[in-house]
């Protein structure tokens, strides 16, 4: 990292990253705009980086643009949420290029098409593989290492589709949804050993999942979707939604008694 003296630090039970503390920071799914940019948020604090994804090439590429800018070390490899088989040993490759993981991203996803997956039990079955197992697969081995180290935050992205089932993606939603429910266990099972967990609700961001999507809602950055929830980790939030204004909109479809929530058109 440059000229700064590297030091894989433990911050104990703070389950925060400061300027001062130098740590590696997992990105599990790089090539989203908004781990993309949290990497970025990250990397100028000074944090070694490493950027996982399907696209290697494109991996390459942020970490090396990263190291540039910023000055720090970074690794890059291989990662596929469905390849549960060669998770353990891109976990061990972090750590043995990068040293112990502080803070992990899972962030990677996949919506799927919802009339694909009515119809075509295998497509409905990749969407929860990729957004469900693969993320408890690969979060459960890192949160194994953090627990055994007594330190660390895991940031999981999940989404205010998981909160409530509707009829246009009940099925990414379904997958989302018990993410959410997955990481608030893990939460509960890493606190007394001061590991931290985050849920990160979002709502609309301006990415390649919402491309095209028409609706009345303000769609959110990825860079500031970055800030915020680099923040919120920092404080050792439990839960956010990103916007903000996503707890007050779910607050009101989650109470919606069942037998309207039904009959609406969602
Ligand atoms: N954008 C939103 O409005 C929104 C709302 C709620 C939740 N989210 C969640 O936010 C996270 C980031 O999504 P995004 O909005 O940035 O969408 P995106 O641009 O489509 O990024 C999705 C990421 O997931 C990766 N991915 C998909 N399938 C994978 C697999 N099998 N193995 C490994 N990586 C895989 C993609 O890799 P490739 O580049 O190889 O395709 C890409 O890096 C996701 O978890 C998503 O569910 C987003």
């Amino acid at each position: 990292m440059g000229s700064e003296l590297y030091l894989p630090v433990r911050v104990g039970a703070s389950p925060w990253t400061c300027g001062r503390c130098k740590v590696s920071v997992l990105i599990l799914g790089a090539t989203s705009p908004i781990a993309r940019a949290i990497a970025g948020v990250y990397a100028e604090e000074g944090h070694a980086v490493y950027l996982a994804a399907r696209d290697v090439a494109e991996a390459e590429r942020i970490a090396a643009d990263l190291k540039v800018r910023f000055g720090v070390r970074t690794g890059f490899g291989a990662f596929d949420a469905t390849n549960l088989d060669a998770h353990a040993a891109l976990v061990e490759q972090v750590e043995s290029e990068l040293g112990a993981i502080e803070v992990a991203l899972v962030a990677f996803g996949d919506m799927g098409e919802q009339e694909e997956s009515e119809t075509d039990p295998s497509a409905a079955r990749r969407v929860i593989d990729i957004n469900y197992t693969g993320s408890v697969s690969v979060s459960e081995l890192v949160a194994q290492k953090m627990i055994e180290r007594s330190s660390g935050t895991i940031i999981g992205l999940s989404s205010v589709a998981g909160d409530r089932g509707r009829q246009s993606n009940y099925i990414y939603g379904s997958a989302k949804g018990a993410f959410a429910l997955y990481l608030q266990g893990l939460r509960n099972r890493c606190f007394r050993s001061g590991v931290h967990v985050l849920t990160v609700k979002l709502g609309f961001v301006d990415t390649r999942m919402t491309y095209g999507m028409e609706t009345a809602i303000p769609v959110a950055d990825p860079a500031d979707a970055a800030l915020a929830i680099k923040r919120a980790a920092s404080r050792g939030e439990n839960e956010m939604y990103y916007p903000r204004f996503w707890r007050g909109i779910m607050g009101v479809i989650k109470v919606m008694p069942e037998a309207l929530f039904k009959r609406l058109n969602l």
